[in-house]
């Protein structure tokens, strides 16, 4: 179980009280300033403007008072979850909080949103990675957060989801977090039987036997030098009634990276726990899908293992055959990521899906292009990219659409094989990389985002702590509910 505040902790109370929605001078009510003795010039005094998430401890006797910025522009969804990041963070120390931010954000967001927001908010910012540690540090010690809505707003929903995504968001980040010794392809796939049991999501696992069964070359020939087994995972909402469509989401789960033969250094080594993202992003997406009840079919299929040197492992020059039929020449064991979702690429097509996204850590290149904070974006049909993203935009995770130019497609050009795993020249490695995943996905409608630099973050901000991000859980959960 993921370690952030839960939802139990958490109590809606009913407000008839207009004054605060419709006050001019937010955030704080001027009876309450008066209460407090507190006049508007004593907060410009204290530097209190009320910009977006600036706060100000006012403190009565027993009661602290804490003046909650929220700026002047029209508040988005991801403005209120970081306003109520910086409500927990100002309050943790305290015994019990009581906000009106719900209620005070209701008009521009609607009801229902502005307290899912504030919830998410308040869960995510909480979050915390400390499994491994052996002396647990002190737990924050506000539990009883009282949450003003407006009289008969349908709250229960509303935390539901909250709950949903926060703790989809926080299973995502803690099977990013958790080192390759700590997560094996086996226990990845375990970590996604419990979502299938928990949610009622069908679940179908293949083992190494069944993949070489179902010819998935690429994700065998990777993990040819390793001890720990290979694992797929399928896994599928399925609605009650008729179906309007199929989705299936692909993820990367590489549980920890070398680079195989081709080993990379320490520096390129040291944070490759990460390179199973995709697939956390696919699974923490799936878990709170059940949540939301779509009337699609929505499957999500991650191809798990770890890149290991050995004198077992694929070694470059090596030729694997994907489940579609192509064979790949494998010019360098590092580019594995591409490998294992070619296979999985491949499974996908079968179902004829509306549409199919890919989620991968994919490559460094990407990031040297984007940066940490954007996920590159790639894909063959324009419908299917403006809907990621706007799926993205919604869920407020950046992405930044690049090109697959059919110039570049010669650069994967084998001498011995139908296709070769890296280009022929140094540059533009995330689009060849994009280049080669188009090979597998034929006519569907195909999205493919790398996620390599906004899968982790190395500051606190907002309702985002340091490490993993849970980066593409919004994004795919935004997709589903806006199809
Ligand atoms: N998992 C890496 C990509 C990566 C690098 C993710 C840094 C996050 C941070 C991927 O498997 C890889 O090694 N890619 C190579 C591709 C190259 C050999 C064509 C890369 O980016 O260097
Ligand atoms: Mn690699
Ligand atoms: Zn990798």
């Amino acid at each position: 179980m993921p370690n952030q505040l839960t939802i139990s902790s958490i109590n809606v109370v009913f407000s008839e009280d207009e004054d605060v929605t419709t006050a001019k001078d937010r955030p704080v009510r001027p009876s309450e300033l008066e209460d407090l003795g507190v006049s508007k010039e004593f907060l410009i005094a204290n530097e209190f403007e009320g910009k977006l998430q600036q706060t100000l401890l006012l403190s009565r006797q027993e009661e602290v008072v804490i003046a909650l910025g929220l700026g002047d522009q029209p508040l988005t969804a991801a403005d209120a979850r970081a306003t109520a990041a910086t409500l927990w963070h100002s309050t943790k120390h305290l015994d019990s909080l009581t906000s009106s931010l719900p209620l005070s954000i209701a008009a521009e967001l609607g009801n229902e949103t502005a307290l899912q927001a504030t919830v998410e908010g308040l869960l995510l910012a909480s979050y915390r990675f400390d499994e491994l540690k052996g002396t647990p540090e002190a737990e924050p010690k506000l539990d009883r957060i009282n949450l003003l809505v407006a009289d008969g707003v349908d709250s229960e929903t509303a935390l539901r989801k909250a709950e949903a995504v926060a703790s989809a968001i926080a299973l995502s980040r803690d099977l990013v977090n958790r080192p390759g010794g700590s997560l094996s392809a086996l226990q990845l796939a375990d970590e996604a039987v419990s979502v299938a049991e928990n949610t009622g999501l069908e679940i179908e696992i293949w083992d190494k036997q069944r993949l070489l069964n179902e010819r998935c070359g690429g994700i065998i020939g990777v993990n040819a030098g390793s001890l720990e087994e290979p694992r797929l995972v399928r896994m599928t909402w399925r609605p009650k009634g008729e179906s309007r469509g199929t989705i299936h989401f692909v993820g990367k789960g590489i549980t920890f990276d070398t680079g195989g033969l081709n080993l990379k250094t320490f520096e390129g080594m040291k944070e490759m726990k990460i390179d199973m993202g995709g697939a956390a992003a696919v699974i923490g997406a799936m878990s709170a899908i059940a949540a939301y009840a779509p009337d699609l079919t929505v499957i999500g299929t991650c191809c798990c293992t770890d890149n290991q040197p050995s004198p077992t492992a694929t070694k470059p020059g090596d030729v694997l055959k994907i489940r579609n039929g192509k064979t790949v020449e494998v010019l360098n064991t590092d580019a594995e990521g591409r490998l294992v979702l070619a296979d999985g690429l491949s499974i996908a097509v079968e179902d004829q899906p509306d549409l199919i996204v890919d989620l991968a850590t994919l490559t460094g290149a990407c990031m040297v292009a984007l940066g940490q904070r954007y996920a590159g974006l790639m894909g063959n049909n324009e419908a299917a990219i403006a809907k990621v993203q706007t799926a993205a935009a919604l869920a407020n995770e950046r992405v930044w659409h690049l090109p697959l130019p059919n110039e570049y497609r010669k650069q994967l050009d084998s001498e011995i094989a139908d296709i070769q795993n890296i280009g022929s020249g140094r540059f533009a490695g995330a689009l060849v990389a994009g280049l080669f995943l188009q090979e597998f996905v034929g006519e569907s409608p195909w999205v493919h985002l790398d996620i390599a630099g906004p899968v982790t973050t190395d500051e606190n901000e907002a309702e985002f702590v340091k490490g993993a991000t849970g980066f593409g859980v919004r994004t795919l959960i935004e997709i589903v509910n806006n199809w």
